[in-house]
């Protein structure tokens, strides 16, 4: 018989800290992973957890309250007239200034409906207050406006409109909600720390450069060695490596979609488990954007990743991406899963997760002489529900 080993079980919680009470952690560590040539912002943080009870098991993922940017608090404070030192409440009732508040407690840059009606209440009869009426009233164009803009623009493009005091604007505003990040690392490997990949979300509309809260703050606001980044662990409920280690795992995670998978890499290694591990590794250029590349080779070379496919969409003219990969080793890969494997996939939900699931039906079909029917039964029942051995974290 083969040895098995265990992985561990998710814990109970042992901490205090919580989505609603979070422990504010300390950045130790910040990284570029993608080259300066890439178009890709994707970066390597470390947290340090010590003293917070909190732990967590691959899968899980960190819940991290960002801020916004100083330079967009300013712009909109200096467009509303209003002194950020100016005494508020935050969203729990707690006195703050309207400074910390626009900074933390929130969303300022990206705009709701409400702020629109609101904008509308408070614009004088004029040309400005009947297109902002004629907006209000077309909803599909409502939401094209406020998907590209944040309130700097829409403060400067509805300029005559006057709030009456601080807290007339904040009850406009939404309260910023946490992001999540898969953790990239083991508990067990790096004690009292939490890895995270994270790709920073830049862009530009309206003439004027935006990030995201959560990535942009990581990236471009937060201090090394400062405990003040609320965070809390989010644990996920079927995201996690076979309970028998021998089971061989096959993961397919491009872009950030790697994160967890480092973690799974970590942990098996340590359990010892002597299960295979297969990975699928996917991003637009291996000179600038293999992620974590030293270390996968490194683990492949030791023989501690058994299979490693990659797909650099923008090395050559056509695209490659993680799907074309399984297809090209179908019969392996069908193998691997008539012999038990646990396929797991992470990263976009709106593109790969789909043509990655596509995919496996097709080898199904083709590997396993199934009707397009029974193939699709297979991955869909079987394997998800039945077997619960193909596993999701897409976002
Ligand atoms: C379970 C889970 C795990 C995750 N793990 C990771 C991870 O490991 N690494 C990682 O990087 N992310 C991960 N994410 C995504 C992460 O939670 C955030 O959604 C992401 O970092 C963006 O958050 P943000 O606060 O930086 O951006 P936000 O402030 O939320 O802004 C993002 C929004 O900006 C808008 N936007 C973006 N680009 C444009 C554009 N070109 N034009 C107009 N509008 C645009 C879009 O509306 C987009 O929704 C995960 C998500 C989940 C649910
Ligand atoms: N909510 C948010 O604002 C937010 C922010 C950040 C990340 N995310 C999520 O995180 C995901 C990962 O982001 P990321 O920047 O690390 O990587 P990504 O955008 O998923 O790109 C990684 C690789 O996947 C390729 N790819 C594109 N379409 C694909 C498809 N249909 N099938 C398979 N591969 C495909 C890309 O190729 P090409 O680029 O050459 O096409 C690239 O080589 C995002 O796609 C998004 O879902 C969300």
């Amino acid at each position: 018989m083969e040895a098995t080993t265990v992985s561990l079980e998710p814990k109970p919680a042992a901490s205090a800290y919580s989505r609603k009470n979070p422990f504010l952690a300390e950045l130790v560590r910040h990284d570029r992973l993608t080259g300066q040539d890439s178009p890709k912002d994707t970066r390597h943080f470390v947290l340090n957890l010590t003293g917070s009870g909190l732990t967590y098991t691959p899968g899980d993922a960190l819940g991290v309250f960002g801020r916004h940017s100083p330079e967009l608090v300013e712009d909109v404070l200096g467009l509303l007239g209003f002194n950020g030192g100016t005494e508020v409440n935050d969203p729990k009732g707690q006195p703050t200034t309207l400074r910390q508040a626009l900074l933390r407690e929130y969303t300022v840059n990206r705009a709701n409906r409400k702020m629109m009606t609101a904008l509308a209440e408070r614009l004088p009869q004029n040309e400005q207050r009947n297109r902002l009426l004629e907006l209000i009233a077309n909803s599909d164009a409502l939401n094209e406006y406020i998907d590209s803009r944040d309130y700097v623009d829409i403060l400067r493009e509805f300029n005559e409109a006057r709030f009456e005091s601080p807290v007339a604007f904040l009850a406009q505003l939404s309260p910023v909600v946490p992001r999540l990040y898969s953790i990239a690392s083991s508990i067990q490997a790096h004690p009292g720390e939490a890895h995270l990949c994270i790709t920073v979300v830049r862009y530009q509309t309206h003439g004027r450069a935006k990030k995201g809260l959560a990535s942009g703050f990581f990236a471009d606001h937060s201090d090394l060695f400062v405990k003040n980044i609320p965070v809390y662990i989010q644990e996920s409920r079927s995201f996690r490596l076979p309970k028998d280690g021998s089971r061989d795992i096959i993961m397919c995670g491009p872009g950030v979609g790697l994160a967890p998978f480092r973690a799974f890499l970590e942990q098996r290694v340590l359990d010892g488990a002597t299960g295979r591990n297969w990975l699928f590794f996917g991003e637009q250029r291996q000179a600038t954007d293999f992620l974590y590349g030293d270390e996968l080779l490194a683990y492949q070379r030791q023989g501690k990743l058994h299979r490693l496919d990659l797909a650099f969409s923008r090395d050559q003219a056509h695209k490659i991406y993680v799907q074309h990969r399984m297809l090209e080793q179908a019969g392996e890969l069908w193998s691997w899963l008539q012999n038990g494997a646990y396929f797991y996939v992470c990263g976009d939900a709106r593109h790969m997760a789909k043509d990655v699931h596509q995919a496996l039906i097709e080898i199904a079909q083709k590997q396993g002489g199934l009707s397009p029917e029974a193939a699709a039964d297979y991955v869909n029942v079987t394997l998800m529900k039945t077997e619960k051995r193909y596993l999701r974290d897409v976002y």
